[in-house]
Formats: structure tokens, C-alpha cells, sequence
């Protein structure tokens, strides 16, 4: 079988070697596409691959359709909102994505994100500690799990909100530690930080609004390196311009870069690429769990993480 790594912010020199030695260990052909800029390139890449293994790469009916050969692709990461899961099912074609592989590298940019922004980027001033501040977690993944297991050393008393857990759920998760919240509004209102953790589906696309922002204290701050969907930008940048301590940094620019920039250039940070998962480690979990995935997918019908119907 032919396994295309199709990477447009390509993996880390020692995780596409992996990867290729899992391949091709087991029999398979392996090929890869990195830094590509036009999706012409991945059309023309994966039109006889059998198998696909992507970042956010967006893959499309189109892409499908010029993959006649296609059986699998495997979104090496925990968000796969880039893949149309509907067109894959018709096209009869399993994804898969390796959730947990890149938590930890996330997380840690989370608190690397506060601290710099409590610290006034670091310009010499008097800034601020995360000690005993509330941070909520608004969903409750792999992602987040980190995030309160990280919280704990910051002595942060950390809630959390999931639309799909109890409050059961929430506190068997016992070693985490966490606060179940009601609601999305309870958590907003009791919490200093806020980090969003939700994927990207239809009814969370810019779920974080006006209403949910007015609960938060008048130096609230919110974080997000899950996607920017989720938020609605017009409605924070209305609560920034209401509120002259509130902040947001993300890792997921926004569509209105340029306006955050420009009206709150102190209080307003986003990583140049979206670099949440970028790191040597992350980057070996989630490319060599995607290799094994597709082997054992091949070798066993093993269908163990596929995400669509
Ligand atoms: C994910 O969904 O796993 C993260 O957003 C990381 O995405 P990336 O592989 O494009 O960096």
C-alpha cells in the first residue's frame, strides 16, 4: 500500500523517520509531500495513495474523489474538523484521528501563554502570579485534563465545564482534581482564566459570545488554542472595548488580527502559526501513533480511533 504524509507544517525531522520505518517495516511504500502551499499539490500527491496521514491539512470531497485508491486517513492530532466526514463515508473511506498523542505539548502552552501575559511579556513591569486564580476549563478532553494536572503546581483551583459530561463524570476524574460547573455560564462566572478546549462542531462554532463573556470579572482573560470558530470575534472585541483589563492570547489567529492588534496591541497575543502541538514530542506521538494506526488498520482491519460512520 502507498502511505502519503501530506504535511503543510511538516513534522519534526526524528517523527517523519519514525513514521517512514513503521511503514515500511510492515511492507508499505511510504511518500511524502511537506510544505506544500497549493492544494493542487495534494491533489496531484494523493491521486494513487491508499492511505493519507495529516496535521490541519485540509482534506476535501475534492481531494477524495482524486484519490480513487484511498482507504484511510489518519488527522495525526485531535481536531479533524480539516476532513469532510461525510464525503469520506461516501467515498467509503475510514478516518481516524490519534487523540491524547499532542495533550501535553498544548497544555503546556497554555500556562506559557498566561505567564507571559501575566508577566507583561516580560518588559520589566510589576505584572502578576497565576497562584490560587480560577481557571476553567471549558470542556473536558484530553487537552484539558492536562491543563488541571499542570494547575495543580500553580495551586490554581481549576473548574470544569463539558456539555457532555455529568458532574459524576467530572469528579470520578478524581485525580484531576476539578470543580464541576453547571453551566457554561456558572464556569465563565467563577473563573479568573478561562482556556477553551472544545472541538469545532456545528453547535460550537462561536459559542463563546457576549452573553457568556459578560460573566467573567472585569480582568478576565481568555485562552484559546483549540480553534478560532469557537469564538465569536466581534463580541470579544466588543467585551475588550467595554473592559480595559480584559485580555485574550491564543494560538489560533484570528479573522480580525489586524483589529485586536490594532485596538488592544497590550492585551491582545496570538502566536505567529498555530504552534500548540509543535513540538519534537508531539510531533513523534501523533505522526508514529497515525504509522501504527494505518499498519494495524491494513494488517488487522483495526478501525480502533475512526471518528466518521
Ligand atoms: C490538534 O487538533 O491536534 C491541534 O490543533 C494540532 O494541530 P496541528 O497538528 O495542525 O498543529
Amino acid at each position: 500500500m502507498k502511505v502519503l504524509l501530506a504535511t503543510s507544517k511538516p513534522f519534526a525531522l526524528p517523527a517523519v523517520q519514525g513514521i517512514q520505518h513503521i511503514i515500511e517495516s510492515a511492507g508499505h511504500q511510504f511518500v511524502k509531500l511537506e510544505k506544500y502551499e497549493e492544494e493542487s499539490q495534494l491533489l496531484d500527491a494523493v491521486k494513487d495513495a491508499d492511505a493519507l496521514i495529516i496535521r490541519s491539512d485540509i482534506v476535501n470531497k475534492e481531494a477524495m474523489k482524486a484519490a480513487p485508491n484511498l482507504k484511510i486517513v489518519v488527522r495525526a492530532g485531535a481536531g479533524y474538523d480539516n476532513v469532510d466526514l461525510e464525503a469520506a463515508t461516501d467515498c467509503g473511506i475510514c478516518v481516524m484521528n490519534t487523540p491524547g498523542q499532542n495533550a501535553n505539548a498544548v497544555a503546556e502552552l497554555v500556562f506559557g501563554m498566561m505567564i507571559y501575559a501575566q508577566r507583561n511579556r516580560f518588559d520589566g513591569s510589576v505584572g502578576h502570579e497565576l497562584i490560587r486564580k480560577r481557571l476553567g476549563l471549558y470542556a473536558f478532553g484530553s487537552v484539558a485534563k492536562m491543563v488541571a494536572k499542570i494547575a495543580r503546581g500553580f495551586d490554581m483551583p481549576v473548574y470544569a465545564y463539558s456539555p457532555i459530561l455529568t458532574h459524576d463524570d467530572l469528579r470520578k476524574e478524581g485525580e484531576y482534581g476539578v470543580i464541576p460547573a453547571d453551566s457554561s455560564e456558572e464556569l465563565f462566572r467563577n473563573s479568573d482564566f478561562i482556556s477553551l478546549h472544545m472541538p469545532l462542531l456545528d453547535d460550537t462554532r462561536r459559542c463563546v459570545n457576549y452573553s457568556l463573556l459578560s460573566l467573567t470579572p472585569q480582568d478576565g482573560f481568555l485562552i484559546n488554542t483549540a480553534r478560532k470558530e469557537l469564538v465569536d470575534e466581534d463580541d470579544l472585541i466588543r467585551i475588550m472595548e467595554e473592559r480595559p483589563a480584559f485580555q485574550y492570547a491564543t494560538d489560533v489567529k484570528p479573522d480580525k488580527h489586524d483589529e485586536f492588534l490594532q485596538k488592544f496591541p497590550k492585551r491582545y497575543f496570538t502566536t505567529p502559526k498555530k504552534l500548540g502541538a509543535q513540538t519534537a514530542e508531539a510531533n513523534k506521538n501523533a505522526g508514529l501513533a497515525a504509522a501504527n494506526q494505518i499498519v494495524a488498520f491494513f494488517r488487522d482491519g483495526d478501525e480502533c480511533f475512526r471518528v466518521n460512520q
